[in-house]
């Protein structure tokens, strides 16, 4: 796993949308894995401004979301597919239908989990996923002791996650959905590259946890060291825990700049 340890979020955001850039350059019709929350806010504006200034196109790109909560009204602005939509989609010039996530919605769930893997095996697979970090660990809503082998599918919610998503709802965690649907951890495995934003010291625990504990259904995000190409985007107080902290910044201050990445 690199880490790559940044000022702030702005930094981080255009780093990673470098990557994305450069991705799209490659490969036009890239499939992105997209994820919501505040971490990768910073990437979503950067990409917006460098498609406004006509430095980047989606036109052929295709995304799929992470997770959704479950059942929330269709008109509801939490609905992780609004949320998406309202911060990068609708700002950039992706097709209409390019961008999916999983319904939650669907009377039958097991059968929507299927489709939605099902849609994303068919579209190629995820060439770069974006994700962003639970302060228990989780990715994705794959909450503390998922199976390391899960696939998409319903999930509880910790308290902990529905007591840090409660400012989304006006800060009354009642109002927080109990369930979601979310990728499994082995679906987000077969992404090709995972750019995973850290930020804040909240963050700190599970992103020692993540870099250097061992790999854990407790520490969901610990999968990740199996992954061959992962970029932890980290700012200074996320990355406070880190016992190699020194190690990973010489590193990366020594890495030639055509690397990328
Ligand atoms: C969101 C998601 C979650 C968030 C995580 C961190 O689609 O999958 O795993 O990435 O809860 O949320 P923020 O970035 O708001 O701290």
């Amino acid at each position: 796993m690199e880490v790559v340890i940044l000022r702030d979020a702005k930094e981080i955001g255009s780093l990673a949308a470098d990557a994305i850039g450069s991705l799209l350059e490659r490969k036009p019709a890239a499939v992105l894995g997209l994820a919501t929350g505040s971490s990768p806010l910073a990437i979503y504006d950067e990409l917006a401004a460098r498609y406004s200034a006509s430095l980047i196109s989606f036109r052929q790109a295709r995304g799929f979301t992470l997770d959704e909560y479950v059942g929330l009204p269709a008109d509801h602005p939490e609905r992780y597919w609004k949320v998406i939509d309202k911060v990068f989609v609708s700002r950039v010039d992706f097709a209409s239908g390019a961008v999916e996530g999983p319904d939650g919605l669907a009377v039958d769930i097991p059968a929507a989990c299927t489709a939605y893997e099902n849609a994303i095996r068919e579209a190629g697979g995820v060439d770069l996923q974006i994700l962003g970090i639970g302060t228990d660990g989780h990715i994705a809503f794959n909450e503390p002791g998922s199976s390391l082998a899960s696939r998409t599918r319903i999930k509880t919610l910790t308290r902990q996650t529905r007591i840090d998503n409660a400012r989304f709802f006006g800060g009354d965690i009642e109002s927080v959905p109990t369930h979601c649907l979310t990728q499994g951890l082995a679906t987000i495995m077969e992404a090709r590259h995972v750019i995973l934003v850290a930020l804040g010291r909240s963050k700190a625990e599970a992103v020692h946890h993540l870099v250097e504990g061992a790999v854990s259904s407790l520490w969901p995000a610990t999968i990740l060291q199996h992954h061959p190409h992962v970029t932890a985007l980290l700012d200074d107080a996320a990355a406070h825990r880190l016992q190699l902290v020194d190690y990973y910044r010489e590193t990366y201050r020594s890495k030639p700049e055509w690397q990328g990445i």
